[in-house]
């Protein structure tokens, strides 16, 4: 096995253990507490999972350096070495609210490349991943590259903070112009929806760095296009707002952005 594959095999592991966690320990109390506002929710289970991923990446990985939501990573500052990317609980809010739509996500970065990238939709059990050259998978099937529909032929999806709160009237055209706008509560899950060809965009503002960093390697596998608002290349050390797209959704979306 090369290192690589070793890696994989270890995440898959790790993967299915935090779903027996999160199916056992779903109807405990989850301990919610609100972080920045009343709809920024964390559970004891998002901080929980990163807990017991750090730890396991640091005893089988200990030069590799962790970048998670909660708190237990390391504070990085360039792209250089291994970087493993942790979002526990992605759809913090679904978990609470609806006991689905949400995902466990890794991705694993070295010298700024994706190498590795895990989105698993624990209640419907269909884990998403793509490991650098190998295409992305559904539960081990690859994915068949989407059709390069434009945003007029197909829906978008779109993060609610963007639809609902910003006041550039042009997020709304980007809206109008597609064939609809969904909305799921999920960065990861949205990027899955881009992979799969049910939606030809994802645009979302302020995304941070956990939650762009899977769909960013799902992008590359498929030759699909992965850029911020400006046309410019996502930055894994910053927040972002973002579009994953086919390439010609991605020139329509560009030009209304920046006309
Ligand atoms: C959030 C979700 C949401 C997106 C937010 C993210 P969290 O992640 O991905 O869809 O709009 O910007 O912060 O906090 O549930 O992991
Ligand atoms: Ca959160
Ligand atoms: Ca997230
Ligand atoms: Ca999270």
């Amino acid at each position: 096995m090369t290192q690589s594959e070793n890696r994989h095999a270890l995440i898959l592991q790790w993967l299915k253990e935090i779903k027996l966690y999160i199916l056992e320990q779903k109807n405990s109390d989850l301990d919610v507490e609100q972080k920045t506002a009343d709809n920024d929710l964390v559970t004891k289970m998002d901080r929980s999972i990163e807990e017991q991923l750090v730890e396991k990446i640091r005893r089988h990985f200990p030069e590799d350096k962790v970048v998670g939501e909660e708190g237990f990573g390391d504070g990085v500052s360039s792209m250089n070495g291994t970087i493993w990317f942790i979002d526990p609980i992605d759809g913090t809010l679904n978990f609470v609210k609806q006991q689905e739509n949400y995902a466990v996500m890794i991705a694993v970065y070295e010298e700024g490349v994706g190498q590795a990238a895990y989105v698993y939709d624990i209640t419907r059990d269909k884990l998403y991943s793509a490991t650098k050259g190998e295409g992305v998978s559904c539960n081990g099937q690859r994915l068949a590259e989407p059709a390069n529909l434009s945003l007029r032929e197909g829906l978008i999806a779109a993060s609610s903070a963007l639809m609902m709160r910003e006041d550039k009237t042009i997020i709304r055209e980007i809206g109008n112009t597609s064939m609809g706008v969904r909305m799921l509560g999920s960065a990861g899950l949205e990027s899955v929806e881009v992979a799969k060809g049910s939606v030809v965009a994802y645009v979302a503002s302020n995304l941070k760095p956990w939650d762009v960093a899977p769909g960013l390697v799902f992008m590359e596998e498929l030759g699909m296009s992965a850029v911020t608002f400006t046309d410019e290349p996502i930055d894994l050390l910053i927040n972002n707002d973002i579009v994953f797209s086919t390439k010609n959704a991605h020139k329509d979306i560009i030009k209304m952005l920046n006309a």
